[in-house]
């Protein structure tokens, strides 16, 4: 019998409304457009503003537009993975709430914590299910409503972040397409570059924790810059050299959307030119586990049967990894 892979068989995503412009960010730090710009790629993010909403409210309509383009119901899944940082609740997980809002009743879920290389984690897991044989329906979920874990009076952190979901169906596959390969690594060292200070078990919620401020994102940026350039070009440059891939072979670059410069040192690296890197940043920002599958959402019609994709991604945890995945289908 031929290999099973797992194929992507469908693409959502979902986005709120709110743009959070650099414009709107000069009147609330002291920062402008151009920095912002030059030194991220960055010129608006959406933000999900309305109250008592969270990630499984980002999460769900992704997962619902995979239904309808696949054409199947909510309760023909069999596992939701979420890979997020910004849980609706420490519990339950964020993947049982979007089932419970969509009604995917005969499926088990559950969260993944891998920062911005989330979805990527979370793909290599939802793919070793179908690869066993065991289910055909695993749908994996990338989320971040990051706007509820960040401090709008810190300059070095409110202009890159925003708010997004993107979603993949991933069923077995017999002729040789889907998710071919995966390099994933992570350091917890680095987890004194960036992390969250209050909220956990080591320190958890207190008044005085609230006043300091210690329930935001923390990061020492220049620090995380370097690792990041490093990791997601040299993970994405082993997964070629292993797979003896070219830069020819390559139809896309699927990087995590941190920063253009981080970007584009990772496709220098591997020989591609622009027009072979997914760039979305100047919309989004960096939306932690949403920012792989949004990309892939928004590039779905542009896809062909076999174009191999390179996922990459880096982020707190450290975590970063990089996956070949060979395209399944025609969108048009
Ligand atoms: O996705 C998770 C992983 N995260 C990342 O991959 C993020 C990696 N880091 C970065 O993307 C960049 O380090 C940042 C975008 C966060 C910062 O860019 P940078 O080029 O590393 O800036 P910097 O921290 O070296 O700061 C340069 C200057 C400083 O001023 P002085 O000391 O040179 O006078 C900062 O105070 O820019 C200043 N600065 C700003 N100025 C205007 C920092 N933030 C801002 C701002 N607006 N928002």
């Amino acid at each position: 019998m031929q290999k099973l892979h797992a194929a992507v068989t469908a693409v959502g995503g979902y986005v709120p409304e709110f743009r959070l412009t650099n414009f709107e960010l000069e009147k609330m730090v002291d920062t402008n457009d151009e920095w912002i710009r030059t030194r991220t790629g960055i010129e608006e993010r959406r933000i999900l503003k309305e109250e008592g909403k969270g990630s499984s409210d980002l999460g769900a309509p992704a997962v619902l537009e995979i239904c309808r383009k696949r054409g199947i119901s909510p309760e023909e899944i069999e596992c939701i993975i979420c890979a997020t940082v910004t849980p609706d609740m420490v519990f339950p997980a964020t993947a049982n709430v979007i089932s419970d809002k969509i009604g995917a009743k005969n499926a088990f879920s559950f969260d993944l914590g891998a920062a911005c290389s989330g979805f990527l984690y979370a793909l290599s897991v939802g793919s070793a299910f179908i690869e066993s044989g065991r289910y055909s329906k695993v749908v994996v979920v990338g989320v971040d409503k990051m706007s509820s874990i960040i401090d709008y009076s810190d300059r070095t952190t409110c202009i890159i972040f925003g708010d997004g979901a993107g979603a993949v169906l991933l069923e077995p596959n017999t002729e040789g397409y889907g998710i071919q390969d995966s390099i994933l690594k992570s350091d917890g060292n680095g987890r004194q570059y960036l992390h969250m200070k209050a909220g956990g078990s080591v320190k958890p919620s207190t008044v005085e924790s609230v006043l300091a401020r210690e329930h935001y994102v923390y990061q020492e940026g220049q620090a995380v810059f370097k690792f990041a350039v490093k990791g997601m070009a040299d993970v994405s440059y082993e997964l070629m050299q292993r797979n003896n891939l070219s830069a020819d072979d390559i139809a896309w670059l699927v990087p995590h959307q941190a920063n253009l410069r981080i970007i584009d040192a990772t496709a220098n690296r591997m020989g591609l030119p622009k027009e072979k890197v997914m760039i979305n940043i100047q919309k989004f920002g960096n939306t932690t586990a949403g920012t792989l599958p949004l990309c892939l959402w928004e590039w779905e019609n542009q896809l062909k049967k076999g174009d191999n994709l390179i996922l990459a991604a880096f982020g707190g945890g450290f975590t970063w990894g990089a996956t070949w995945l060979k395209w399944a289908y025609n969108s048009q």
